[in-house]
């Protein structure tokens, strides 16, 4: 079996496809050991800093609670509380961190700031989302995928609608290429992934056998989907002003009943990273709601709130496939 002790977790392709696999064996281990409370505490006496440069609900409690179950401290960093990259240096935060911690977590914009801590903490560094990817939640899109279907990977098919460009879609699609996965993308063209993306997916789909759609007509890209994926029109960090431009290109692509029907598959399920605009319960929900007069955005609340919709399953499985990672990485046997 794989050997992951000691690495980082700074994008997907730092694992292979066998990683892949054993971290998503190992996570269904984990969450039936817990539910069963049989749970075995790899971790104890391990200590990780989670450093948060942008906010977060779902990636931080899913690192303090996989820690706290498997014996592990966590000491949280957050936006604007520590001097990462504006007094000190990246690699001089990563250089004291290494020394007092076991394991660091780093969400913020650049990637290359993860990779400047992982050249020098001396210790795993894991990426909890920057501007280009998501890899901790592409792991838990895929396990939630394998756990609520009853066929293999290589023979589910996912469609992911929306800001293409994004952490969520870049890191889902490398995924799922990587997995040999029915991957596709029914985005407007402004919106569909970097070219170089692209490729290295269509690369790996040579391996895996995985196969890869790109189009910005939505019923051709849905039909027969196991799963449609949405994430929200702007992302942290992206220009408030946003708004308007995202959602006069982006309704289209919006998931609603018609795009469930369109799928033409009664048991299409629902996935989004969360958070989620679906309705006016938020102050942007409200503010987007009163401005453009719209209920939802990426997502209807309809869909959002119906049995097809898997995303607190998801949510919760945040938690698992981070322990999973945490436990391969830095445990104890
Ligand atoms: N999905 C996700 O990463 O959520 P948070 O921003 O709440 O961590
Ligand atoms: N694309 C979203 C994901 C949030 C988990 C963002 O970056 O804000």
């Amino acid at each position: 079996t794989a050997n992951l002790h000691g690495r980082h977790y700074l994008r997907e392709l730092d694992f292979t496809t066998a990683e892949i696999h054993h971290l998503l064996d190992l996570a269904a281990d984990l969450k039936a050991a817990r539910a069963a409370g049989t749970e075995r505490q790899h971790l104890t006496g391990r200590r990780l800093a989670l450093i948060f440069e942008k906010n977060s609900t779902r990636t931080r409690c899913a690192f303090e609670v996989a820690a706290d179950d498997q014996g592990a401290t966590t000491t949280y960093l957050g936006p604007d509380s520590s001097h990462i990259g504006h007094k000190e240096s990246v690699a001089d935060t990563a250089r004291v961190l290494g020394r007092m911690y076991d394991g660091i977590e780093y969400r913020g914009f650049a990637q290359d700031t993860v990779t400047e801590l992982a050249a020098h903490a001396g210790v795993p560094v894991y990426n909890g989302l920057t501007d280009e990817c998501h890899p901790t939640q592409s792991l838990c899109d895929v396990f939630t995928m394998r756990e609520h279907s009853s066929k293999p990977l290589e023979q589910i098919s996912f469609c992911y609608l929306g800001d293409a460009r994004n952490n969520t879609a870049n890191s889902l699609v490398v995924m799922g290429s990587l997995l040999g996965m029915d991957v596709r993308i029914a985005a407007p063209r402004e919106l569909w992934p970097d070219p170089l993306l692209v490729s290295e997916c269509l690369l790996l789909g040579q391996e895996s056998g995985a196969r890869f759609t790109l189009t910005d007509q939505v019923e051709d890209a849905v039909r027969g989907a196991d799963y449609l994926y949405t994430d929200v029109w702007v992302s942290m960090g992206e220009d408030h002003d946003r708004w308007k431009e995202r959602i006069d290109l982006l309704l289209p692509y919006q998931i609603n009943a018609k795009t469930m029907a369109a799928t033409g598959n009664p048991d299409t399920a629902l996935l989004h990273c969360l958070p989620a605009l679906h309705d006016r319960r938020t102050d942007l929900g409200a503010e987007l709601a009163t401005e453009h007069g719209l209920e939802g955005l990426e997502v209807t609340d309809e869909v959002f709130e119906s049995p097809a919709s898997l995303v607190f399953t998801q949510a919760e499985n945040r938690m698992h496939t981070i322990k999973a990672i945490l436990v391969a990485t830095l445990g104890r046997d």
